[in-house]
């Protein structure tokens, strides 16, 4: 089987933990880096998290994690999302700490050299800001011809954001990033929470994971039960969800893998940076003749059952 070469970006929090872990257990996957950025919590944070995760899987110093940007490009650091994903970032689940140390190279020349190297098969997955391929693309914009294709958790087309009215966290993040990212004409498909926001997990599936899986995977399950239990709390006060909650960077990853799972439309889409009530929208144009924005790919509908039970079947 022809594996996809893979940079993840995470902001490593709950779900893109799981996404990770999802992504080191696919035989459809090869992982060639992992780089960190702010966003859930501090860029140390996530990388640390990034680092124990990456033993949690057996992965211990196979992996080179790069540590990337700890602001956006271009404005202040809003804060964290501590109330999502709690203070360490995992909800509160310890891991034991890793021997693995970041390597020197930061994020966005880790992407720039990698992208060299793989020689157009590099494909990027973002589960936070795009603030790393952003500060990748200033310094060398030829990057967009050089990336196989790039998946961004994050926005919100045709649905409700879920930090203001119209803007999703990753872009509502690093509005300028993002729309650098989406100007500079790479390949992209948007897992925005079009589709997210209908790829649920409910803590009934983890209770039979728990009961069905391998003996080499109970560790990797019981700290997502762990984690996901901190993540369905948040879930419950701020959405009402009783025991379940969206499968946001998970989906994402999986889309780079199957991505018959999902219907994608191609948009003319461009990031709102200014104003008060829709700084961070991803606004497209549908008219018939669109004359705003750039064409990338929207996830409009999944098959959210069984891409639930894909991302669940890695850990079986
Ligand atoms: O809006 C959801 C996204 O914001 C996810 O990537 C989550 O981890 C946070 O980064
Ligand atoms: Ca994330």
């Amino acid at each position: 089987m022809t594996q996809r070469k893979i940079i993840i970006d995470a902001d490593t929090g709950i779900d893109d933990a799981f996404a990770i872990l999802y992504g080191l257990k696919s035989e459809k996957a090869d992982i060639v880096g992992i780089t960190t950025v702010f966003g859930n919590i501090s860029v140390e944070l996530a990388t640390e998290n990034t680092l124990r995760i990456l033993k949690l899987a057996g992965r211990e110093n196979e992996i080179p994690v790069s540590r990337g940007a700890s602001k956006p490009i271009s404005r202040e650091l809003q804060g964290y999302s501590t109330h999502v994903h709690g203070q360490n970032g995992i909800g509160e689940v310890e891991l034991p700490l890793s021997s693995q140390r970041p390597i020197e190279e930061a994020a966005d020349d880790f992407i720039l050299r990698m992208a060299d190297e793989l020689n157009g098969e590099l494909v990027l997955v973002t589960l936070g800001r795009l603030t790393n391929v952003a500060l990748a693309l200033r310094k060398d914009p030829r990057l967009a011809g050089k990336i196989k294709h790039l998946y961004v958790m994050g926005g919100a087309v045709q649905a409700p954001g879920n930090v203001t009215p119209v803007a999703e966290a990753n872009i509502w993040g690093d509005p300028e990033a993002a729309e650098l990212v989406v100007r500079s004409g790479m390949p992209i498909t948007l897992v925005g929470l079009d589709v997210t926001m209908k790829t649920l997990l409910h803590q009934s599936q983890l209770d039979s994971l728990k009961r069905t899986c391998k003996p080499e995977n109970r560790g990797i399950v019981d700290f997502i039960d762990g984690m996901m239990r901190f993540y369905f709390g948040f879930y419950r006060e701020f959405n009402g969800f009783r025991d379940y909650a969206p499968m946001h960077d998970p989906l994402a990853l999986l889309i780079a893998l199957e991505p018959g799972i999902v219907r994608t439309q191609t948009m003319h889409l461009s990031v709102e940076c200014t104003g008060e009530l829709c700084v961070g929208m991803t606004v497209a144009d549908l008219r018939r003749k669109p004359r705003v924005g750039t064409p990338v790919q929207v996830c409009v509908e999944v098959q959210a059952a069984q891409a639930v039970e894909l991302l669940l079947a890695a850990f079986d």
